[in-house]
């Protein structure tokens, strides 16, 4: 019995999905606990690629339990979506291996207006959401007006929130946006074919989890967006509207925190973020653009193209402290493969002095200048490594750095997008 929460160190699109699907295989039950379809987590098996926003990224496992927790914010048409997409490709999504919480609470149709009209009006100063309605989800929630999946079965409740909350956001459409109004019959229609698709997987994810936990189950908590994405912790206001971290675990799933056992941090071998934000060891060159390339790094959701920089130590060791990190996995080492010289920054400068870590103040951090070391790089391809010992000198000597650099041990690392293309370190145990 045993439960490893895998979370996202950087700014997203580390590979989390990739490394829940990897670590599904010893797991009986894979839970998400926060975000929502603001994340796109990619699987490949067997060269077939599967994006997941909302699903877990176990759910390629038959036989294996996939749950949405309360804390995660459901839209449930492109819940539906991802469904039927699946099960056309003959993945196996029923009641009896898939489940949602009755606490989650709904994205509608006016969140992802009052979104994507946010931003247009931002223009220049926008965050560079998603656009899926995350953030006015969650700030319904807090507000106590939210509308929750237990909500959408019953027909008369769900009419009287609809009909009190569109009366204030058409005042925010019609009057401060210059958007259309929303009538709530666009609402009230689609009730009763979502409620009928959703009814089936309804549940408490909590009592599950405990069920589970009393039968000697091993659960897997799969984290969305990353570390410097959380709202509290982020580079604030340029975050999501959730917390990413490995703590919301207990928030968002319904567990106490003396059940957690492991926290596995995902870190990309060099660093990239999407929207806007500061991002310290941007680099807007050559090297840039070709890890870019090399990496594919376009949104899986979005599919903007992704802003790319070298590795941050600085970033690292706050999400280590931040998470708890037990085990480090790192991706897309292959990448590297064929730069001459990997900078790794230690540190910042700010008017002279040497900073640890991140600062609080955006402004701040704004103005942090990387301090870099320098490594050899290596030229060898690498996807079809299979040993710690049998990757080049240059790389072993790489990884080894980024582990004293953050103080957490690596115990995996990806060559590749399959799952296939992974090299599992013997000694530490996830589970
Ligand atoms: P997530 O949001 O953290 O699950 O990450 P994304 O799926 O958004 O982005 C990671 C991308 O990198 C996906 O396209 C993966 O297929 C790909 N990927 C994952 N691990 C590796 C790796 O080790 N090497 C390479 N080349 N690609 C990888
Ligand atoms: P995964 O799980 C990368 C970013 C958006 C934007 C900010 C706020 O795939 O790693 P939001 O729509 O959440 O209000 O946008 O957060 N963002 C992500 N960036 N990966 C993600 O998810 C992200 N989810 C949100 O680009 O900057
Ligand atoms: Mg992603």
């Amino acid at each position: 019995m045993s439960c490893v929460v895998v979370v996202g160190t950087q700014w997203g699109d580390e590979g989390k999905g990739k490394v829940v699907d990897l670590l599904t295989r010893q797991a009986d039950m894979v839970v998400r606990f926060q975000g929502g379809n603001n994340a796109g987590h990619t699987l490949v098996v067997g060269g077939e690629k599967f994006i997941l926003h909302l699903i877990p990224s176990g759910i390629l496992h038959a036989d294996k339990h996939c749950l949405i927790g309360n804390g995660v914010v459901l839209d449930l048409e492109v819940l539906r979506e991802e469904v039927e997409a699946l099960r056309k490709r003959g993945v196996k999504i029923d009641a009896e291996n898939f489940g949602v919480s009755e606490r989650a609470h709904l994205i509608l149709p006016y969140h992802r207006r009052l979104d994507q009209a946010r931003e247009a009006r931002k223009g220049k100063t926008s965050i560079g959401t998603t656009g899926r309605g995350i953030g006015p989800c969650y700030e319904d929630k807090v507000a106590r007006r939210g509308i929750r999946v237990a909500d959408l079965l019953d027909p008369e409740v769900f009419r009287t929130k609809v009909e009190e909350n569109l009366k204030e956001k058409n005042v925010l459409f019609r009057e401060l946006l210059q958007v259309d109004p929303m009538a709530p019959e666009e609402l009230l229609e689609a009730r009763p074919s979502l409620a009928d698709f959703i009814r089936p997987f309804v549940c408490n994810v909590s009592r599950k989890i405990e069920e589970a936990l009393g039968q000697g189950k091993n659960i897997l908590f799969e984290g969305a967006q990353g570390t410097h994405l959380d709202v509290d912790h982020g580079t604030y206001p340029f975050v999501t509207s959730s917390n990413p971290v490995a703590g919301s675990v207990c928030i968002g799933a319904g567990i106490g925190p003396t059940k957690i056992n492991s926290v596995v941090g995902i870190v990309k071998a060099y660093t990239t973020r999407v929207g806007s934000g500061p991002f310290p060891t941007e680099l807007d060159d050559d090297i840039g653009r070709t890890l870019r390339e090399k990496g594919g790094e376009f949104g899986a959701t979005t599919g903007r193209p992704r802003r790319c920089g070298w590795l941050d130590a600085v970033v690292l060791r706050d999400s280590a402290r931040l998470n708890g990190l037990t085990h480090l996995a790192l991706t897309k080492l292959d990448v590297l493969t064929g730069q001459k010289k990997i900078k790794i920054c230690r540190a910042y400068r700010y008017q002279g002095e040497v900073v640890e870590e991140m600062p609080a103040c955006l402004k701040v951090l704004e103005s942090c200048q990387p301090v870099y070391e320098e490594w050899d790089g290596w030229e060898e391809p690498l996807r079809d490594v299979k040993k710690r010992d049998d990757l080049p000198r240059q790389a072993q000597d790489y990884l080894k750095r980024i582990e004293e650099l953050v103080g957490v041990p690596i115990g995996i690392v990806s060559v590749g997008p399959d799952r296939d293309e992974t090299l599992i370190m013997e000694g530490p145990s996830f589970f």
